[in-house]
Formats: structure tokens, C-alpha cells, sequence
């Protein structure tokens, strides 16, 4: 069978990298990367290190509103799907590349299957919101990460067309993990030692868009007693340098990290903050404190099991919470395991 693979963003490459190599084991796919990110940092880097074949076709779709930059991705993807005529097309996760793929589907009756179906945070002003809503409504087969992410479908009438497989970033992350230790440098070329830090990470619109709320959440930062690694997305950094904002001295900022890099620096700290969705998966597969820097999760799992916390950094005692947040709890393992496999074995029933 034919299958077309959907990317466009970082995430999205990690995503893609154990589920591929697990369909080519009897089916041909085709990957399309439609362009959203395209910095060797953000994109190429992550095929590379993943060993992503590389993408049959590039769109190179990039910024713009988010209306124009769906709407091209649409326009081109049809195209690719008219003239290969796959026999289904996967799409991964909430961005602007997930509504295009799955949307084209739809039109032109291919099957569709939406990766990390399900998530909800119950707030439409975020475009993920939007983006998984139509995706899982258009999509033919929804395979959801957590029991949360089926209830979801169940309350939106999509119950016949979900399955439970767990969530593929445990795959990503378990095969490439003793890689990682073995060849990053990370800590060495930062002049860091184990434990000496916390991990940030900035990119929702919530919280870097309007400047003023990010110089106050640096100025929170700012008074905790505990050095900060800081990659900025390129989103942040243009936020940054157009608006003259200071860094605070507590925070160290690099580029964007390769993911192998990325999971060793992880691993080493002592906490995670964090506004993404994938960071929050990865503290609690590392069982490392989270600290979630939005007002709502799609990941209840790990607020439930006390690794990760939701703080507001309009809150006077936001460093406290954070320096006094020190999870002990006994994880059940929420994500899964083996994922890839299972996610092809359906795949392999059902095209
Ligand atoms: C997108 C996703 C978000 C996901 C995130 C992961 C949507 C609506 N948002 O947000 O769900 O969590 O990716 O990172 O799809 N840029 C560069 N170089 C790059 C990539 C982006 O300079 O390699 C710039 C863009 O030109 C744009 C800005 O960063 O100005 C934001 O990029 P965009 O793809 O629109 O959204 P993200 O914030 O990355």
C-alpha cells in the first residue's frame, strides 16, 4: 500500500521517525514536509539525527498568517494526493500541517489517520484547539495517546473510529535515548554539571506574542534560585530581539537543540518548565518535576499523577512554586509502550 506521511513541524519529525520505519516494513511511503519549520535547527537536523528518509517532497510553506499558511499547505498537498493517490495519508499531532492534511483527506475521500488524537484543553483561543478538533472529526481513524484522549472522542461521538495505542514520543524517546547519552555534549558544552539547572522552554503565542507579558515572566524568573537553560524557539527569539527584552543573568540560552541533545539536557536537570505539550511528556517519562506554564493541559494524566504542575506567573509566589515543587509519586506509566508496533498493526488491518 501507498502511504503518505504529513510533517511540517518539529515536533511532528519525532513523531514521525518510529512510526515510519515500522510502516516501511510493508508499505511504501511517500513523507511530505510542508515546510512550517525550516531552520537546519528546527527541521533537517531532526531528520538526521532520527534517521528520517528524507522528504519525498519539501512545500516549503513557511510563516505568514495562519489563515495564508494553511491555505497554501491545502492547495499543495491536494496536488501531491491527485497525482501519487495514496491509499491513506497520517497526520501527527495539532499544528496548522495537521489540519491541512487531514482537511485534504478528507475532500478527496482518502483515508486518513490522526496521530495523537483526542487532546483537548477545552480552550479555542489556542489554534492547536481548532487544528485537533476539524482533524479528528475529518480523520477516518483516530489513534489516541491516553485514556483521557478517548474519553474526549467518546463525549464527541467518535468512539467507532478510535483505538487506544499509547503515545509514539515513548518510542522516539526510548530508542534514542542511550544514543544520546552516549554521543551529546550538551552539559560539557555549556560548562554544565548534572543537576545544576532547570530546563526552560517559550513558545506558545499565550505567553511570548505580547511582550510585556514575556519581560514579566522573565522578571519572574529571574528571582529563582536556580540557573535556567533556555533553547529559544525562533518564534520567542524574534520577540526578543524586536522588542529589546533582557534576559535575565540566572538564564543560559542556546539555540534550538537537536533532539538528542534536547532529551540528555533533560535528563540531567533538576526540573522542566515548560509551555509545550511534547516537554511535558518527556518530564514525566524522565520523572523530572514539570512546571507547566499555561492555564490549562491536554496531558491530565501528569497533573493527576502530581509530576507536573500548572502555574501562572502573574501569581507573586510563582517561584516558590516552582522551588518547592518535588513530585514523588509512583508513575503508572500513563503513555504506553511499544507504540509504533501497535499503531502498525492497526494500520496494517485497516488500509
Ligand atoms: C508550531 C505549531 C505549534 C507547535 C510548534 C512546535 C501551529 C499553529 N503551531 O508553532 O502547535 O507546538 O510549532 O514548535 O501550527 N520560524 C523560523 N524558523 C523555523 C520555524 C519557525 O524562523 O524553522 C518562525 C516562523 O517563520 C514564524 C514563527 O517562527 O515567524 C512561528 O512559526 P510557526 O510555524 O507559525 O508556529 P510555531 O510557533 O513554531
Amino acid at each position: 500500500m501507498k502511504i503518505i506521511s504529513v510533517v511540517g513541524a518539529r515536533p511532528q519529525f519525532v513523531k514521525l521517525a518510529p512510526l515510519s520505519k515500522e510502516i516501511r516494513k510493508n508499505h511504501d511511503e511517500v513523507i511530505v514536509h510542508t515546510g512550517q519549520h525550516f531552520d537546519d535547527k528546527m527541521s533537517d537536523l531532526f531528520f538526521r539525527e532520527l534517521e528520517i528518509p528524507e522528504p519525498d517532497y519539501n512545500l516549503g510553506v513557511h510563516g505568514g498568517s495562519h489563515g495564508a499558511q494553511t491555505g497554501k499547505m491545502l492547495f499543495e498537498i491536494e496536488k501531491i494526493l491527485n497525482s501519487i493517490q495514496p491509499d491513506a495519508i497520517i497526520v501527527f499531532g495539532d499544528t496548522n500541517t495537521t489540519l491541512a492534511g487531514s482537511l485534504v483527506a478528507a475532500k478527496l475521500q482518502i483515508k486518513s489517520i490522526h496521530i495523537e488524537a483526542g487532546l483537548r484543553s477545552f480552550n479555542r483561543t489556542m489554534p492547536e484547539e481548532i487544528n485537533r478538533i476539524v482533524s479528528d472529526h475529518t480523520s477516518d481513524y483516530l489513534f489516541a495517546p491516553t485514556d483521557t484522549a478517548i474519553k474526549n472522542l467518546e463525549n464527541e461521538g467518535l468512539s467507532n473510529k478510535s483505538y487506544l495505542t499509547g503515545d509514539i514520543m515513548v518510542d522516539a524517546f526510548k530508542s534514542n535515548i542511550e544514543k544520546a547519552e552516549r554521543s551529546s555534549n550538551i552539559l560539557s558544552n555549556l560548562d554544565l554539571t548534572e543537576n545544576e539547572y532547570s530546563v526552560i522552554t517559550l513558545h506558545r503565542p499565550y505567553n511570548v506574542d505580547e511582550p510585556e507579558n514575556l519581560k514579566k515572566l522573565f522578571q519572574q524568573l529571574a528571582s529563582i534560585n536556580d540557573k535556567l537553560v533556555f533553547p529559544v524557539h525562533p518564534r520567542t527569539k524574534k520577540i526578543i530581539n524586536d522588542n529589546d527584552i533582557s534576559i535575565p543573568k540566572n538564564i543560559i540560552t542556546t539555540d534550538p537543540l537537536g533532539y538528542l541533545d534536547f532529551i540528555v539536557l533533560q535528563k540531567r536537570s533538576n526540573k522542566i518548565i515548560t509551555d509545550s505539550g511534547g516537554i511535558q511528556k518527556e518530564a514525566y517519562i524522565l520523572e523530572k518535576p514539570c512546571i507547566t506554564l499555561r492555564p490549562e493541559t491536554e496531558w491530565l494524566e501528569t497533573i493527576k499523577e502530581g509530576w507536573n504542575i500548572l502555574a501562572d506567573y502573574n501569581n507573586d509566589e510563582f517561584a516558590n512554586i516552582i522551588e518547592n515543587f518535588n513530585p514523588t509519586a509512583k508513575q503508572n506509566h500513563v503513555f504506553g509502550d511499544e507504540v509504533a508496533v501497535k499503531m502498525a498493526n492497526i494500520i496494517n488491518k485497516i488500509v
